[in-house]
């Protein structure tokens, strides 16, 4: 069993019958939607909230009861992958792209749990370049205000054209390095006009399954 598959299929030991669960997006993530698919054609009673148009279709096919933010106060928890980890469970996500929906259902669970391999675990959050969702007007200015903050900008591609979000956005994928104190950054470029969202998630994780020392291991806040 490769190590995406070891702590995605982690997770599912942390949802129980009757939990809302927020199903994220991505290759480590997808191992515990399959699981959980497993476990809903077995009985298991859940309702999964998606946090993209490729998961929402993944469930789909797998059998696993949706429901959309609107029909839910809250959640019980949301499991999902990431791009980088540090030691205070601080984690740049978006790789794949759904960072705004993922972040705003990882805000409504009552837990986050993060599914990742040992390779994303890192001393210090920024050898992976920081996905930040902008809206297509204007993104060009917005990118000079996101430089202002350092590091260099990457409008990310698709097929030959500009990516698109599943919420219609432009995504610019910054490389600043070295991002030594994560909740400052998060916070100064959510203050630009044109920046959505981006894929600092600082304070959120609850609990992250990974691997050390070729072992799963469970690391909570
Ligand atoms: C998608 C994400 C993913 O969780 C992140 O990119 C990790 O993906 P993978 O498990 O495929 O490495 O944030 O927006």
């Amino acid at each position: 069993m490769n190590e995406k598959q070891l702590v995605g299929e982690k997770a599912v030991e942390f949802v129980k019958d009757g939990m809302v669960v927020g199903l994220g997006t991505g290759s480590t993530v997808y191992y515990t939607i399959l699981k959980l698919g497993e476990l809903v054609k077995e009985g298991l009673k859940i309702t999964g909230v998606p946090t993209s148009l490729a998961t929402e279709k993944l469930a789909k096919e797998l059998g696993i009861p949706l429901v959309t933010l609107e029909e839910v106060d809250y959640l019980d928890v949301a499991i999902d992958g990431a791009d980088e980890v540090d030691r205070n469970m601080e984690l740049i996500k978006g790789g794949g792209g759904a960072l705004l929906r993922e972040k705003i259902i990882a805000r409504a669970s009552n837990q986050f749990i993060v599914v990742a391999d040992s390779s994303k675990v890192v001393e210090t959050l920024g050898t992976f370049p920081l996905p930040v969702e902008v809206t297509s007007f204007g993104h060009a200015i917005t990118k000079k205000h996101i430089l202002s903050l350092g590091g260099t900008a990457t409008l990310r591609q698709s097929m030959g054209s500009n990516y698109v979000s599943d919420n219609g956005n432009y995504i610019y994928d910054v490389d600043f390095t070295e991002i030594p104190n994560p909740e400052a950054l998060e916070r100064a470029l959510n203050l630009i006009p044109g920046v959505v969202e981006n894929g600092l998630f600082v304070g959120m994780a609850d609990k992250v399954i990974t691997l050390k020392n070729q072992k799963v291991i469970v690391k909570e806040k």
